[in-house]
């Protein structure tokens, strides 16, 4: 392994924690559950720890993201946590315009979309990612036995910010340069797909026992155009870091279409988002693939009766995979009441009075 020794997954004890095992394609007595977004404004400490400090800047405080990815493992119990950052913190330590607006996401303040602007990009120098360094280095040990997660943004989800200049619906101006200037749009992908691999393998050479690369907006491409335009770069990135050996998860939103072309970018788990069925997606990836997912988070808000059938439904069309890592199929709305969350993941470890029976 090209993991330092004393990394949390050689002699920590991560490797035998039920969320790794799971992410390897075992089943452990108990099914291990984490929740994108857990860290944030549902948590009442979240937005006190936040008070007066921006999100870019709380993300570059290495005490304060360290303090923020342990809440919700304290406070829910979930088996792992997932280190508080953000898909653009790596534009950030290049030195790029960004910032994030509360209620809108990701902003630039220059959009790229010319070949000149994207041959410009500078390299990250290997400095800047020290305060990440710093964070995870704290949480790892802090959270003992409890594996964390680092995580990018996939080339595509980032680059997209970076060409719309913010957040967009459909993608339409990524989407239209992959054809209208695909040297630019390799250029920009290849940019990002390296940026995330540095950022990858910063958090896992730091502690972080398993990696996530989120494309939460892949899904608003065609299979063919993923194919070309994109998977060879998520390719890139998670090929980054195969020689750790760490579990590797792809996610992306409305990725029901492109889940077997996400599993050949070099996945060893893929995510599955809330619009597919966990049964349907081991069919069309075969049973050998573990899983995670995919718990609709519009229905942590529809009562427990409810949410509890929804879960165990969930759990139940899980067993169609080797394994399964239970997971919300997309972030913990804001708004969401955080005892809930607390119930759910008591009900997954069968500490409900009305648990599944296994
Ligand atoms: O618990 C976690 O999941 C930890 C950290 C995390 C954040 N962002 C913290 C965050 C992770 C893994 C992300 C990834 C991320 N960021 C993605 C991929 C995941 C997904 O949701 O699809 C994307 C698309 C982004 C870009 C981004 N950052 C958006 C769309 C937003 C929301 C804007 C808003 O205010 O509604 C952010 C901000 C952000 N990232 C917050 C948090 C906790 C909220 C910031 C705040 O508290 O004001």
């Amino acid at each position: 392994t090209h993991l330092p020794e004393a990394h949390p997954l050689r002699s920590g004890g991560t490797a035998s924690s039920p969320m790794i095992r799971a992410m390897c394609g075992d089943r452990p007595e108990t099914p291990p559950v984490w929740f994108m977004r857990q860290a944030g404004r549902s948590l009442p400490e979240y937005r006190e720890a936040r008070e007066g400090t921006g999100m870019l800047e709380a993300c570059l405080t290495p005490e304060l993201a360290a303090e923020i990815t342990l809440q919700p493992v304290r406070r829910h119990g979930v088996d792992a946590a997932i280190f508080f950052s953000d898909i653009v913190v790596p534009l950030k330590l290049a030195g790029l315009d960004v910032d994030i607006v509360p209620g809108r996401g990701p902003v630039m303040g220059t959009a790229y979309r010319t070949a000149e602007q994207i041959a410009a990009l500078p390299e990250i120098p290997d400095s800047a990612f020290d305060p990440i360094r710093e964070a995870v280095r704290l949480t790892v040990e802090q959270l003992g036995g409890t594996p964390l997660i680092g995580f990018a943004g996939a080339p595509f989800t980032v680059a997209a910010y970076m060409v719309e200049g913010g957040p967009s619906r459909d993608h339409l101006l990524p989407r239209t340069m992959m054809h209208r200037d695909p040297e630019a749009w390799a250029a920009l992908a290849e940019w990002t797909a390296r940026t995330a691999g540095r950022f990858l393998a910063a958090q896992i050479e730091a502690g972080a026992s398993a990696v996530q690369l989120f494309d939460s907006w892949a899904g608003s491409l065609p299979e063919r155009d993923y194919r070309r335009h994109v998977l060879p770069y998520s390719a890139q990135a998670l090929a980054a870091v195969e020689h750790y050996g760490v579990p590797r998860v792809h996610f992306g939103t409305g990725t029901g279409e492109l889940l077997p072309a996400m599993k050949e970018a070099g996945a060893d788990v893929v995510g599955v988002d809330y619009r597919l069925d966990l049964d349907e997606a081991a069919r069309r990836l075969g049973p050998d693939t573990p899983l995670q997912g995919n718990i609709d988070p519009a229905l942590l808000d529809a009562g427990w009766e409810v949410l509890r059938e929804h879960a165990v439904d969930v759990l139940s069309r899980g067993r169609a995979a080797v394994s399964h890592v239970v997971n919300l199929g997309h972030g913990v709305p804001p708004g969401t009441d955080p005892t809930v969350l607390t119930r759910l993941v008591d009900l997954i470890h069968g500490r409900e009075p009305d648990a599944p029976e296994r």
